[in-house]
């Protein structure tokens, strides 16, 4: 038999064999004359929507498409299979007869007759509603996966912070002993030198001397400090008075008058569990960072108030140059600094790091280049 005998037969049959595939699968097959009137669904579709036949047959999409659909969407899939590309797929969301709403994935075609003119469309549907919820779900664990590597990541930070800093105890435990007798040594024979009345050139150099003497000392003190180990007994602290007198010294070092200072305490701010001097120092250190990167002029906003239970929140922002997302994770670390050599250790913040880790408090900073940094601070209320 030649192939164009086979193939004729087969081309009479197509209607035959199509409608018989469309009344056994599964998914719901219409078919609809131009104006979008069903002329044919399948037993899946009847099924699925409540409908007879009867019922379903001379009707629009309409009937099947639910309110809850965006505006124009019926409009839009019959423009686009009426006119090119004359095909459309996508999501809606069709009603049965009881009212019962499920999203479906609906795929339309232009239907033409031997000659080439349209004479119809079909749309081949299938209920999503579960494939949607498996992937809602997905996409929701997808986030908790995501949160939780993240709070991870945080943690292994944090840990290696303090890895870093237990690191620096012991090597400034150690520097401490080294330095600190030949450093006291150096301190009284310039002390000894400055009581002989030597001239003024000299005199000078000698107040030199001691200044970088003490500079040093204070680098190891500082060090020592947020390193210590030793239990501390902590005391109610008033915050409020803390902030302002760390202020109020530091404006009255830098002679401050064009930065504008806003402080805002809730009142009756309950007392915080800290050594005071200590938190005084971990707040000098933070200021006088913010004054660094403000320069001339700029904002500063001090807010204090209660936060979750039993911890008090201290937001320190600055109108500052703000911190390169590059340097926000080693700002804390000790011995970073932006600053020229001579001009900065990179311990402030390493400080204050250490000592309100050391109140059983926390630190966050928030930046934006430009714009400027946000310190918040945690610290326990004394209970
Ligand atoms: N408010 C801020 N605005 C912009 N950058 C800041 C701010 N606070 C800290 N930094 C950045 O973090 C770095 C580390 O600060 P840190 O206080 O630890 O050290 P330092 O100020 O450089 O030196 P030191 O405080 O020992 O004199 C700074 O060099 C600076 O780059
Ligand atoms: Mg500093």
């Amino acid at each position: 038999m030649s192939l164009i005998r086979e193939i004729k037969p087969l081309e009479e049959e197509r209607l035959g064999w199509m409608a018989a595939t469309f009344e056994s699968v599964l998914d719901l097959v219409f078919i609809a004359d131009l104006k979008d009137r069903f002329i044919y669904a399948n037993p899946a579709a009847l099924k699925k929507l409540g409908y007879t036949r009867e019922e379903l047959i001379g009707k629009t999409g309409k009937l099947i498409m639910s309110e809850r659909n965006p505006k124009n969407l019926r409009e839009e899939v019959l423009q686009k299979t009426l006119e090119p590309p004359y095909i459309w797929e996508g999501e809606v969301i069709n009603v049965t007869k009881e009212g019962h709403e499920y999203c479906a994935y609906l795929k339309t075609a232009l239907v033409r007759n031997k000659r080439g003119e349209p004479i119809g469309m079909t749309g081949i549907s299938r209920d999503i509603t579960e494939q949607k919820k498996e992937q809602e779900e997905l996409e929701s664990y997808a986030k908790k996966l995501e949160k939780a590597n993240q709070e991870l990541r945080k943690t292994q930070e944090q840990l290696l912070r303090t890895e870093k800093l237990a690191a620096v105890g012991v090597l400034s435990a150690g520097l401490a002993h080294e330095i600190g007798n030949p450093l006291a040594s150096i301190s009284s024979l310039v002390q000894l030198l400055q009581r002989k009345k030597p001239d003024e050139k000299i005199a000078e150099s000698l107040e030199n001397i001691q200044g970088h003497v003490q500079r040093i000392s204070w680098i190891i003190q500082n060090v020592r400090d947020f390193t210590k180990e030793d239990q501390q007994s902590f005391m109610a602290v008033d915050l409020e008075e803390i902030l302002r007198n760390s202020l109020q010294r530091i404006c009255l070092q830098r002679n401050e008058k064009r930065i504008e200072i806003q402080t805002k305490f809730e009142p009756h701010l309950p007392r915080v569990s800290a050594e005071a001097s200590q938190l005084s120092q971990a707040f000098n250190n933070i200021f006088i960072n913010a004054f660094e990167a403000m320069g001339e002029e700029g904002k500063l906003e001090i807010f204090a108030q209660c936060f979750v239970k039993d911890m008090v929140q201290i937001s320190i922002k600055d109108s500052g140059r703000g911190i390169p997302k590059e340097n926000m994770r080693k700002i804390f670390e000790p011995f970073f600094t932006t600053k020229e050599v001579g001009k900065g250790q990179g311990l402030g913040l390493s400080v204050s790091y250490g000592i309100i880790k050391s109140f059983g408090g926390d630190i966050r900073v928030e930046s934006i280049v430009g714009e400027g940094s946000k310190f918040e601070i945690l610290l326990k209320k004394y209970l």
